[in-house]
């Protein structure tokens, strides 16, 4: 049974509709972040009422885009006859799952802390997940190739494992970039223990909110959102394997840039107000030898 007729999951039209929406709305939210200096996440985010707390939201946020793809391949495939997806759907679909059980789960539960999120960023970032997964999962589980042959006329097996191994090595290395960025604070909360242990530990556990330091490892030492960069990289890798024509993927695609560029942008400046242009200067924002 659907859960909005015609549309969650959609029909052929609805979904062209929905991935069209995509196209154009999110964009255009994104370019807003170029006019409003606000933005109520992260670094940049300041005490309101309307805060969530950071896991919450990111969790609220991030999950209905795998739960999504999933709903997909469990009911379209159904509604449109088909018996059995071919390999490649169902490795898509897999990875998609793999990338945002970590995101959505795992990230936020391993992150030693995280800044609150207002109600109005995560509802934008829950409504990209919808729409991305309605996009995304509805194509593989219908919409796209659901053959063999049509699969050998979009990506053959070879472009497929070249697009599915940039896709792990940029999984590989968002969360290496993650994970200096946890080390940061696990390592500042270990040093803030000792002191206050030193002092008779009467004070209870170290805090290490909002505690910033510029990060050294790996790709950060020439970029400062080298994280990002490494999630690009990862879904440019599930386009090469998807085959140049899937629609959905590079909407994902641009999408993201068009999110996340604007933010390592501000981010840069932030990073040079905070520690100074000295430490800064020569580090890229998000993309070497461009931005
Ligand atoms: N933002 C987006 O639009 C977006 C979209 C798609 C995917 N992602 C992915 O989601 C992940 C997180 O994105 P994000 O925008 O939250 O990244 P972020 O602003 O760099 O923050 C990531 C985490 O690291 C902490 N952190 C950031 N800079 C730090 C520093 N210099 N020193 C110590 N800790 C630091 C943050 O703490 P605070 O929360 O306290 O600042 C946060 O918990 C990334 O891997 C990214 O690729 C983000």
């Amino acid at each position: 049974m659907a859960i909005v007729e015609g549309w969650y999951p959609p029909t052929r039209e609805n979904w062209q509709t929905t991935v069209l929406i995509f196209q154009i709305l999110y964009p255009a939210l994104s370019l807003m972040q170029l006019f409003i200096s606000w933005y109520g996440m992260g670094k940049t985010s300041v005490r309101s009422a309307f805060n969530l707390p950071g896991r919450v939201a990111w969790v609220l946020m991030e999950m209905p885009g795998f739960t999504t793809v999933l709903y997909m391949m469990k009911t379209l495939p159904r509604m449109h006859g088909i018996d059995d997806l071919p390999w490649q759907n169902r490795v898509l679909a897999g990875l998609f799952v793999i990338h945002y059980i970590y995101r959505a789960v795992v990230f936020p539960l391993i992150q030693p802390s995280m800044s609150p999120i207002h109600v109005l960023v995560a509802l934008m970032a829950a409504g990209f997940q919808v729409l991305n997964g309605v996009g995304i999962g509805a194509w593989l589980a219908a919409y796209g190739p659901v053959t063999a042959e049509a699969w050998a006329a979009r990506s053959s097996v070879a472009q497929f494992c070249v697009g599915i191994a940039i896709f792990y090595v940029g999984l590989a290395a968002n969360f290496f970039h993650d994970e200096e960025l946890r080390e940061i604070r696990r390592a500042e909360k270990r040093r803030r223990q000792r002191v206050l242990d030193k002092q008779g530990g009467a004070g209870g556990a170290a805090s290490v909110e909002k505690h910033y330091q510029i990060p050294q490892a790996g790709l950060f030492k020439h970029v400062l959102y080298a994280h990002y960069l490494c999630e690009w990289v990862e879904w440019f890798g599930f386009l090469v394997a998807a085959g140049w024509g899937c629609v959905p993927a590079w909407t994902f695609l641009v999408n993201e840039v068009f999110a996340m560029l604007p933010r390592a942008v501000k981010g840069k400046k932030w990073y040079v107000e905070k520690f100074g242009e000295d430490k800064i200067r020569k580090r890229w924002a998000v993309l070497p030898g461009v931005v």
